[in-house]
């Protein structure tokens, strides 16, 4: 039977370096599967509203837009690649507006979760990348839970990341790691022994904190190297089936928190009704 891979695209720009990579990753497929394409920025995918009515009920988002149609794809799909450029220092807001609608992901959780990906940061400037390569991760690693690896590629121009042969080696790379299920980390540096992530905040008690899975941890030099610990906390995000449903239901206790307290709530928040001028457009001005 073909199996579907999706690829997931961040940038606007069409036949760009991530549309490319996304493109040779699937040529370096064997036969038997087919790609299928989202172009994050031309849909319509509107920012979610924070109701959290997709925890509760028929589970579905009151928001009319494209976002079914995505999920439906990723649903669907047997593998996926992410690929996102740097704009401004971290990936292009497509990809988090998509993610921010993350909650919805819940209501699929069993056809979502072990889904194998892998992910692409291209930046135009070498080192440049700011953010970039988390977002793709977090996107992944938050969704659809089997990170198989991720790559930082070089290059401005469209076609860029192909002028030497790194890109498309990368490309080969990432493939073989969603076939093989195992992990190809392009990184040879610290990583998160929790979820492989390679990005770590360094906190004021002489702790860090991993960027990824938000596990604690310590580090210390030896012979010359960096090496991180971390360690599972007590809300350990993400990194398994039963952490996501966890998480679900503590997000569903708090509607429970919030009835108890929504007066005591109230009166902090109506104290700040009357500061400050609005600036709106238009049109939504005539409506109030
Ligand atoms: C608005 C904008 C902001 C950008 N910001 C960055 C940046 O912060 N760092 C960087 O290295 N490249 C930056 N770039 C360059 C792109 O990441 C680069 O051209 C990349 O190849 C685009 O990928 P694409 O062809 O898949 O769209 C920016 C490009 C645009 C249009």
């Amino acid at each position: 039977m073909t199996k579907t891979l999706l690829g997931i695209l961040g940038s606007p720009r069409k036949l760009g370096n991530s549309e490319l990579l996304v493109k040779e990753l699937y040529r370096s497929l064997p036969e038997g599967w087919q790609l299928k394409l989202l172009r994050l920025p031309e849909l319509d995918i509107r920012p979610c509203k924070g109701c959290y009515q997709c925890l509760f009920g028929e589970m579905r988002c009151p928001l009319d837009d494209d976002f079914p149609l995505a999920l439906d794809a990723l649903v669907k799909a047997d593998a996926c690649v992410v690929a996102a450029p740097a704009y401004l220092l971290g990936a292009n807001a497509s990809l988090k507006r998509f993610l921010d609608r993350g909650l919805s992901f819940n209501a699929h959780i069993d056809r979502l979760w072990n889904k194998p990906a892998v992910g692409a940061a291209i930046a135009g400037i070498v080192g440049m990348e700011g953010s970039t390569k988390l977002a793709v991760d977090s996107f992944i690693k938050m969704i659809l839970g089997d990170h198989r690896g991720s790559v930082v590629l070089y290059g401005a121009l469209p076609g860029e990341i192909f002028l030497t042969g790194e890109g498309r080696e990368a490309a080969k790379h990432l493939a073989k790691a969603l076939l093989e299920q195992k992990h190809s980390s392009e990184t040879s540096g610290p990583v998160c022994q929790l979820c492989g992530g390679d990005t770590f905040r360094f906190l004021r008690n002489g702790g860090l904190r991993c960027m990824l899975c938000s596990s604690q941890g310590d580090y210390e030099w030896k012979e010359g190297r960096l090496q991180v610990r971390t360690f599972a906390g007590d809300h350990s995000l993400f990194l398994t089936y039963e952490d996501v449903r966890n998480h679900a239901e503590w997000l569903r206790g708090m509607k429970e928190k919030f009835m108890a307290m929504r007066k005591e709530l109230k009166a902090v928040t109506q104290s700040y009704t009357q500061e400050g001028v609005w600036i709106r457009p238009q049109a939504s001005k005539d409506k109030e």
